[in-house]
């Protein structure tokens, strides 16, 4: 946990500015101690090698790539893919396969075939329709939290809003009743914190299988609840959803697509919240503009999303060789894509280190291209939106806690605030 002043930044960015050797800016990039502090040199390594061979990021030899359009291209490519092979990124031996079988089972790691067609269903009870029609229900999540908080005038944000809210959505969204959400919070920590790149030890591998075998035995038993006792949910309606030939999802689809469905749903969305309330809270002009044009919150969004997302990086492996501008990647190389570099790539984006929520058009890539573009986008759009518009709302003198500083978790693939203090 790294906690960041504007020192801090002054410094790295100075220090970024005189780097020439790529791997030494890699090395500060995978540096847990700079997350705060990262964009300068992910600025320096896109100018300096934007397309850099190395075995650094993931401990083998890949591409890593930090500009806009090389990142987008191979997103859009459809030789280039995200499946089984990434999984094997997770494998540290028989003692972690647990976690490694259920990765093989999410959307983002299925063989193309198996991968559309599990999509298909999921998306098929997953529509944006679908979603927009949760808006009530996460208003009133939202509006619950901020009841409670609103008396105490302090909260950490991360703790007490941002990791909640996404969480009691999903968890609705599936039919897990409220009383079980506790013991999803120790699962969702661990399952995340097993999901990264680098530094794991033996306490996390065994971590994280017993937050696998957790989640798996808990969602077979909701499943087959579900089977018993139908119900008007996301869950009942993946367990109903069948496509043309009448083929529906088996239970290793059912059980892959809770666990995506709650893992890239709560992390993923808490972190963006946080990353982004801090941002405005820091930069008291657009905040301001943001109070007094609250029909301004959707670009806001989009923008907030472009400035610091919080899934850093998606991983590539490429089925036949392809060319780069004048670079040869070939058959079966790993190519890693830096999404938050490509996003303040000032050949995209004007004045990319600055915070403009009126900023349109905003190609951001923060919910990836393609074929693994983010299922959950709408719902993650719905609930940034409704969070924010509610507390600039009802929570006007909101502030930083001048007493206690903001820290960084370490993880980069995920990246995001391990607490974040506000008064109000
Ligand atoms: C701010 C919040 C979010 C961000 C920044 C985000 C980002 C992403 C990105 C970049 C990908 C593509 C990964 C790749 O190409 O390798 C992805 C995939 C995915 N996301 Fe999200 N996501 C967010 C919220 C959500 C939510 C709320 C849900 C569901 C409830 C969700 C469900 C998924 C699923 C299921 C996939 C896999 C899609 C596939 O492989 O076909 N995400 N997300």
């Amino acid at each position: 946990m790294t906690e960041m002043s504007e020192a801090d930044r002054a410094r790295d960015t100075a220090i970024a500015a005189d780097l020439e050797d790529p791997h030494e800016i890699l090395a500060l990039i995978l540096d847990p101690k700079r997350r705060g502090t990262l964009h300068p040199y992910l600025h320096r390594l896109r100018e300096v090698a934007p397309i850099l061979h190395t075995d650094q990021a993931t401990g083998r030899p890949a591409w890593v790539l930090t500009r806009y359009a090389e990142i987008r291209d191979v997103l859009r490519r459809p030789d280039v893919r995200s499946d089984e092979r990434g999984a094997d990124l997770f494998d540290v031996g028989p003692e972690g396969h647990h976690f490694v079988d259920m990765q093989r089972n999410t959307l983002l790691f299925l063989s193309p075939r198996k991968h559309d067609h599990v999509r298909e269903l999921i998306s098929r009870a997953f529509t944006p329709r679908a979603v927009e029609l949760r808006q009530e229900r996460v208003q009133t999540v939202v509006d619950e939290l901020i009841d409670r908080l609103a008396p105490l005038g302090r909260m950490d944000f991360v703790h007490d809003f941002a990791f909640r809210l996404p969480m009691a959505v999903i968890c609705e969204m599936l039919g897990v009743p409220p009383d079980d959400l506790p013991q999803f919070y120790d699962w969702a920590q661990d399952s995340s914190r097993r999901a990264e790149i680098g530094g794991i030890t033996d306490e996390i591998v065994s971590r994280g299988e017993r937050a696998t075998l957790g989640y798996a035995d808990y969602f077979m038993k909701l499943i087959e609840d579900h089977r018993r006792a139908p119900r008007f949910d996301l869950m009942t309606a993946l367990i109903d959803t069948r496509d043309e030939e009448g083929v529906g999802l088996s239970d290793e689809d059912l059980v892959g697509g809770c666990y995506i469905l709650l893992q890239a749903g709560h992390g993923t969305t808490q972190d963006l919240l946080g990353m982004g309330i801090l941002a405005l809270l820091q930069r008291p002009e657009q905040l301001e503009f943001l109070r007094q044009t609250p029909e301004a919150i959707p670009t806001a969004v989009e923008e907030l999303l472009r400035f610091d997302t919080s899934v850093q990086i998606s991983q590539r492996v490429s089925d036949e060789p392809f060319q780069l501008g004048d670079t040869t990647i070939g058959a079966g190389e790993v190519c890693v894509l830096f999404n938050g570099a490509a996003n303040r790539d000032p050949a995209m984006f004007a004045d990319p280190d600055r915070l403009e929520i009126a900023r349109t058009p905003n190609a951001h890539l923060s919910f990836g291209l393609g074929r693994h573009t983010c299922l959950g986008a709408s719902l993650a759009r719905l609930e940034i939106r409704t969070a924010l518009e509610t507390i600039l709302r009802r929570l006007p003198d909101l502030r930083l806690d001048g007493d206690a500083p903001h820290a960084y978790r370490d993880s980069l693939f995920l990246r995001g605030l391990d607490t974040l203090p506000l008064r109000f």
